[in-house]
């Protein structure tokens, strides 16, 4: 059985047609039991339920939020609890006090929505500082001789989160495969920005679409073509159009 850990927002999320067309061949592949899907998202839990119904995301078999500090499992309802070992785990190592401190003073920073801030997930935009990649780089500074217990994840030229160290997409996906048994070689990662290139170093398939952000494009780059393939299409065309160069798929409709 293969694993797809996908992100939603312009990875899915993007060509509504396309997508309808992905869901359909990911719910064939979940009936027949060749195919377990995680939604690993920046999205809080009630914005994937929504999703669900709106936007015609497919049915996951485990949903990561707030970058990979919760996961979920079905039925997922507003009120569903992420697993607590995990949650516990990310608890011992990480303080929102102390992560806070590093973003202290930096000009022009602003908070994200108090609830894109949690106890385990720090997050604000850079967008607004005079120069926001020195911002970012001035924060890793003040994060690194403390990486044992946060890391920082930066994203869109904008997006800048401070989460527990063994936290990220990445980590939480390696959490489930060992507790559910999946299969670690045969899982394959889908997305667009910075915070999905730490599902891209933890396993040996990714798909960045075409419309992926440079900061992962560069990883792309690093990891070579064996590892990381960058889709010819954007959004969940290329989605599909990896998982087809992959083998997960027979070839997509469309794509030569
Ligand atoms: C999503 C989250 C946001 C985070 C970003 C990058 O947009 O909502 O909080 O900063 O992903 O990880």
């Amino acid at each position: 059985m293969w694993t797809l850990a996908s992100d939603i927002d312009g990875t899915l999320v993007g060509d509504r047609a396309a997508l309808d067309r992905l869901a359909a061949r990911i719910a064939d592949l979940r009936g027949a039991g060749k195919l377990f899907l995680i939604l690993s998202t920046g999205r809080r839990l009630a914005q994937v339920i929504d999703g669900l119904a709106d936007e015609g995301l497919p049915e996951p078999d485990a949903v990561l939020c707030q970058v990979g500090t919760e996961i979920y499992r079905p039925p997922l309802k507003p009120q569903s609890e992420p697993i607590p070992e995990w949650r516990n785990r990310l608890l011992a190592e990480y303080s929102r006090d102390e992560a806070l401190s590093f973003l202290e003073g930096i000009e022009g920073l602003v908070m994200q929505p108090d609830v894109f801030n949690t106890q385990l997930k720090t997050s604000c935009y850079l967008d607004g500082c005079p120069e926001p990649e020195v911002a970012a780089a001035e924060i890793r500074r003040r994060v690194e001789p403390h990486v044992d217990r946060y890391q920082v994840v930066w994203s869109s030229a904008r997006d800048l989160d401070i989460l527990p160290a063994s936290s990220g997409k990445g980590k939480a996906i390696r959490f489930l495969v060992e507790l559910d048994g999946l299969d670690a070689e045969r899982v394959v990662a889908a997305g667009d920005t910075g915070n999905d290139a730490a599902m891209f170093f933890e396993f040996d398939r990714g798909i960045a679409v075409a419309n992926a952000k440079p900061e992962l494009l560069e990883v792309v780059r690093e990891l070579g073509e064996d590892r990381a393939y960058l889709a010819r299409t954007p959004y969940a065309a290329g989605v599909e159009e990896g998982l087809a160069h992959f083998g997960v798929l027979d070839g997509a409709p469309g794509v030569s």
